[in-house]
């Protein structure tokens, strides 16, 4: 299996695929300023739940981008259902290959997936093509909580960074940080626990599957790093930016 795999199975019953919540999503999409009509478009937006919760509440249209067919197949299920097929397109591939129009969106957002771009400055400096004049970005972003990270950890991480470093890049690529909508404790444990109980409920369904052992591995390798690191020294938090150069 690969760590696509995982994923299809750790999360068949999460449809936000981050430590947030809806309503801290939705408090994003305020802060976003989204009006009716406003177009965004979503960099790695997994099952769509972002997006569809801006057109439901703020009247939205626009794309979603996932590289994950598994997860593309989900979130236009889920657009089906809502009837938001017409507003919302989902395109397949690559964040980094889609050639969007440029300047054409009234915001871009990446919830938890600049590895789009291999990290947080790429990201801000391919997502501001996006937008028009006075858009918005939304970013959200994983940053150490100190500067005491066990070197082991800190070098097996080399895109999380310290949140002045976030800061910094943004002003150097003509932004200013509007809002922070910062992740709870509670909001890891959630999220994580919702990848366990995904590959949990998996194993129980399938006790002679011949990847099993892999799956297993997955699991308690995922809660090594959580428990002995990750909770300790990651931070997770959207961040909403305005251009001001
Ligand atoms: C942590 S999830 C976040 C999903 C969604 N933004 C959310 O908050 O629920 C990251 C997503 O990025 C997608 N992804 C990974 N690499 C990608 C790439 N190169 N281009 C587009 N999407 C990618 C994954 O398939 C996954 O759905």
């Amino acid at each position: 299996m690969d760590f696509f795999d995982f994923k299809n199975i750790a999360e068949r019953n999460m449809e936000i695929v981050n430590p947030t919540t809806p309503e801290k999503l939705l408090e994003v999409g305020r802060l976003l300023g989204l009006a009716e009509g406003d177009r965004v478009i979503d960099f790695g937006c997994g099952y769509a739940e972002a997006l569809v919760l801006w057109a439901e509440n703020f009247g939205i249209s626009g794309v979603g981008v996932d590289v994950r067919p598994a997860a593309c197949e989900r979130a236009e299920q889920k657009l089906h259902g809502r009837g938001l097929s017409d507003r919302i397109e989902i395109v397949c591939g690559k964040g980094a290959d889609y050639a969007f129009e440029e300047g054409s969106f009234d915001a871009a957002t990446c919830i938890g997936a600049t590895f789009v771009w291999r990290g947080f400055l790429p990201s801000v400096r391919a997502m501001k093509r996006a937008i028009r004049p006075g858009g918005r970005l939304a970013i959200g972003e994983a940053y150490w909580l100190s500067d005491d990270v066990p070197h082991e950890y800190a070098t097996s991480e080399p895109e999380i960074h310290q949140e002045h470093r976030l800061l910094e890049w943004t002003r150097e690529e003509g932004f200013d940080v509007e809002a922070v909508v910062r992740a709870t404790t509670g909001e890891w444990d959630h999220y994580e626990s919702g990848n366990w109980r995904g590959l949990l409920a998996w194993l129980g369904e399938n006790p002679d599957h011949p990847e099993r052992r892999e799956v297993i591995d997955h699991l308690r390798e995922s809660q090594d790093e959580y428990f002995r690191y990750t909770r300790s020294w990651v931070g997770w938090a959207m961040y909403v930016l305005l251009p001001t150069e």
